[in-house]
């Protein structure tokens, strides 16, 4: 199942919203705190503005399958204070919020997202594609490794929230397992910015 890639828009916030929502209370019966507010995740109207403000600025995209939203990735060049160096985020995009529907499950819609964000990577001339995932959650840690990234460490103590078990692949990696799209077909480009 290849979903299409696109922009995502501010009518997709409610979506990606649900999203979010879904995937919380399919964590929790799961037995994971990942993103619930006991386990110190944003509360949801934090997650709302800042996904705003990532779609506002263009660093959100959606995936559809048969047109239906099935999932959604943001990806920038900002991370939260104490997780990388600052010379580790000027070589790198940074991936946030990647969340697919539960309808869509088990079709590696989640690789397509990360292979997107390589892509974004490789146009942007960033050697890494970089995330941070819940510091607790090893079945998410599992997932990450299962895609090809490595774990490049857990944050320090100045990291202050829920999610620093930080994971890295090489752009250059997904560029020799299969040929990344052309940048030119894509709609829209990131603006990566700092701050
Ligand atoms: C991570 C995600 C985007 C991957 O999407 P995908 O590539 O299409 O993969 P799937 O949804 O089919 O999940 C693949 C496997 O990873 C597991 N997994 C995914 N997210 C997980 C999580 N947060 N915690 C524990 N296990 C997780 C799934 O249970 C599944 O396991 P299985 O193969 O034993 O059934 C999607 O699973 C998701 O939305 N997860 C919840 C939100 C999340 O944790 N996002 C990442 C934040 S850093």
């Amino acid at each position: 199942m290849t979903p299409h890639l696109r922009p995502a828009r501010l009518t997709d916030i409610g979506t990606i919203t649900r999203f979010r929502l879904q995937r919380t209370s399919w964590l929790a019966a799961r037995g994971s705190d990942q993103w619930t507010r006991a386990g110190r995740g944003l509360p949801i109207e934090t997650f709302v503005r800042s996904v705003a403000r990532a779609v506002d600025n263009g660093e959100t995209w959606m995936a559809e399958i048969d047109g239906e939203p099935a999932g959604t990735i943001t990806v920038n060049d900002r991370a939260d204070d104490g997780l990388w160096s600052p010379g580790e985020i000027a070589e790198a995009v940074i991936v946030h919020y990647m969340i697919v529907d539960l309808r869509f499950a088990g079709h590696r819609i989640g690789h397509a997202l990360l292979e997107h964000a390589a892509h974004l990577a490789a146009h942007s001339n960033r050697d890494w594609v970089r995330l941070d995932a819940w510091t607790t959650n090893e079945g998410l840690h599992n997932y990450y490794i299962r895609a090809g990234f490595r774990q490049a460490r857990f944050a320090g103590p100045e990291a202050t929230g829920p999610s620093g078990a930080l994971f890295e692949r090489p752009t250059a990696s997904w560029l020799s397992t299969r040929r990344l799209p052309d940048p030119v077909t894509h709609a829209a480009q990131p603006r990566l910015h700092a701050g």
